[in-house]
């Protein structure tokens, strides 16, 4: 009998079975892919290839969970390019792959260059173009390093003296079986394309006053929604949706003090999956902020891959 078990069904496993007997000796097969059902006569599993597979238990030798596959460092640099285009800097260049954006030095996401892929020269020149065109706007040079296709890279930087700060975590949810939650006894959330009052001194609450580019900035992606619940007078939550290439981007989720751990955070995530009408929803979030990540992890996000922002020394 192999030792999985329900818990198990949704996760990656290996099956080891007896392929049959053939010029006396006994053969044996892996395979491998997401367990999708299992009883005490059968397992369903789903290979790579997107085939799926029925196995007689009995033909089972051993079976254990293994970790989630890897995600390909194209698929990881298409996203980070999604989550650019959904938290547009208004100033970008590209050199090669690479993408400078600066707004103004409002965020880190919008005032790094966002070094996935090549820059098409070799990479002490690329550097030092990096540094003049953020030293040209007055502002300090960064880097966004996706990881782990950019371990290299931010080695390299660190070697000429860049400082790497902690990393943030981005985290992907298929939403084809997204369950929302039942309340009843929760106002409908409001939706809008821009910010109202509400949303902007909630986020200028946590993140210091908005500077005019600001606004830019969180309008600026193709499709935008801005969600706030409101419940007896009071400002509950907030969440900002970006829409664009078939992916969701959930950014500034932040529930009032008081009325965190009721699920709304949960709510208002909901209502903007609703909104979005699209099958896959990522966010950002940084590697400390436990609360968040317990909460995302609850609602069934995993990790895709995370990034480290580096700045440059600054006598250079
Ligand atoms: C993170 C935050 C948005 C969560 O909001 P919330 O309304 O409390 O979240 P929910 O009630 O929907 O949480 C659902 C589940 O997520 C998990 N969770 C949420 N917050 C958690 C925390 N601080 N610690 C551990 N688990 C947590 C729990 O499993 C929780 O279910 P439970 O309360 O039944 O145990 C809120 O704490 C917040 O506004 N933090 C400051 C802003 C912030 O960090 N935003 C995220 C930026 S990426």
């Amino acid at each position: 009998m192999p030792s999985l078990t329900a818990e198990h069904v949704g996760g990656r496993v290996v099956i080891r079975l007896n392929a049959g007997v053939r010029d006396g000796r006994e053969r044996l097969t892996d395979v491998l892919g997401e367990l999708l059902e299992i009883s005490d006569r059968s397992l369903l599993i789903r290979r790579d290839d997107g085939t799926e597979l029925k196995i007689d238990t009995e033909a089972v030798v051993a079976a254990k969970p293994v970790p989630p596959r890897p995600v390909r460092y194209s698929a990881i640099a298409r996203l980070e390019r999604v989550a650019a285009a959904h938290w547009p800097a208004p100033d970008t260049a590209e050199l090669g792959d690479w993408i400078l954006r600066a707004a103004d030095g409002w965020t880190y996401r919008a005032n790094t260059a966002l070094a996935a892929g090549e820059p098409g020269m070799p990479l002490d020149d690329a550097v030092a173009e990096v540094e003049d065109w953020y030293r040209r706007r007055g502002l300090i040079p960064a880097f966004s390093v996706p990881l782990p296709s950019g371990r290299r890279f931010g080695a390299e930087l660190e070697e000429r003296g860049w400082t790497g700060n902690s990393p943030t975590h981005v985290m992907t949810r298929s939403l084809t079986d997204w369950t929302a939650p039942d309340r009843p006894d929760l106002p409908p959330v409001t939706i809008g394309q821009a910010p109202n009052m509400d949303f902007l001194n909630m986020v200028s609450a946590r993140r210091g006053s908005l500077p005019q580019i600001a606004l830019s900035v969180l309008t600026g992606a193709p499709r935008t929604g801005f969600a706030t619940l409101r419940a007896d007078g009071e400002l509950l939550a907030i969440a900002r949706g970006a829409v664009g290439d078939g992916w969701l981007g959930l950014s500034l989720v932040e529930v009032a003090e008081a009325a965190r751990r009721r699920g709304l955070a949960t709510y208002v995530i909901d209502a903007l999956i609703a909104w979005a009408g699209v099958d896959q929803a990522y966010l950002q979030v940084e590697s400390f902020n436990e609360g968040a990540i317990a909460l995302y992890e609850r609602l069934g996000f995993t990790l895709h891959h995370t990034y480290v922002n580096y700045v440059a020394p600054s006598a250079s």
